[in-house]
């Protein structure tokens, strides 16, 4: 699909300016893939865990798809996953944690991914580091708006943070995801991403060469 001048949407690097977009589009996203809107008591969680840090530690690494100044989509990586780790220890935890110091009442949704579980990870880094990190040191997110879905985008997206991170000599990268996600996950395996060593079906871990 292309713009009233014919343009296809662009992939380009992450601008400050796009973080607001970049936290509302993690929220339309992070449902299994669909709209997370109003599932926890509090929106601003699932941005401040699996998407503002990204832009705020690697904006390097970050890449949005603009659609004639729209903003649809994004991926988001860091390049040492290890490094993240302690930075976000530092900076990001303790203002979270502060931020979010209990769950919500519980809302009407009871998402199998609870506020508690979803706070208690906010508020640990240490969560990222998996068995493989030597061989996959580095880790993404993708998202796209569902009007964006569907047409190599995300394949797109992919592609350019693959160069990125091999660019900067890293060899491997991995990502988590929802076992609910049935469509994410067709989508990596089609793109070549292969399942770890310690993925489990509760909490699948995909990786993938940068080349
Ligand atoms: C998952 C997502 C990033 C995939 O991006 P996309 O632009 O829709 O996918 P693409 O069009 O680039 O597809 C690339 C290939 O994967 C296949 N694919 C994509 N989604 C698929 C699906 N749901 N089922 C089966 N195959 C799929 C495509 O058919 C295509 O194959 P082809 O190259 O043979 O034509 C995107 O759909 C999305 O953002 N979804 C909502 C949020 C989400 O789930 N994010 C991932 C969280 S882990």
């Amino acid at each position: 699909m292309t713009d009233a001048a014919g343009r296809a949407p662009a992939i380009r690097p992450y601008r400050a300016s796009d973080r607001e977009t970049i936290a509302r589009i993690c929220l339309l996203t992070a449902a299994g893939g669909g709209d997370a809107t109003g599932v926890y008591g509090d929106d601003a969680l699932m941005p401040e865990v699996y998407a503002l840090p990204y832009v705020d530690y690697a904006p390097d690494l970050a890449f949005v798809v603009d659609d004639g100044g729209i903003v649809g989509g994004y991926v988001l990586g860091v390049a040492d996953t290890a490094d993240f780790i302690d930075w976000y220890a530092r900076e990001w935890a303790p203002g979270f944690r502060r931020r979010h110091p209990t769950p919500s009442p519980p809302t009407a949704h009871r998402p199998a991914y609870t506020e508690a579980q979803l706070i208690a990870d906010g508020g640990d880094p240490e969560r990222m580091r998996i068995a493989e990190l030597d061989a996959y040191p580095a880790h993404l997110h993708v998202d796209l708006l569902p009007t964006y879905q569907g047409r190599g985008l995300g394949r797109r997206l992919i592609d350019t943070l693959r160069t990125a991170l091999a660019d900067r000599g890293v060899p491997a990268v991995h990502l988590g995801l929802d076992p609910a996600n049935v469509g994410a996950r067709a989508f990596y395996s089609r793109i070549g991403f292969h399942e770890l060593p310690s993925s489990r079906p509760d909490a699948p871990l995909l990786g993938i060469a940068t080349r």
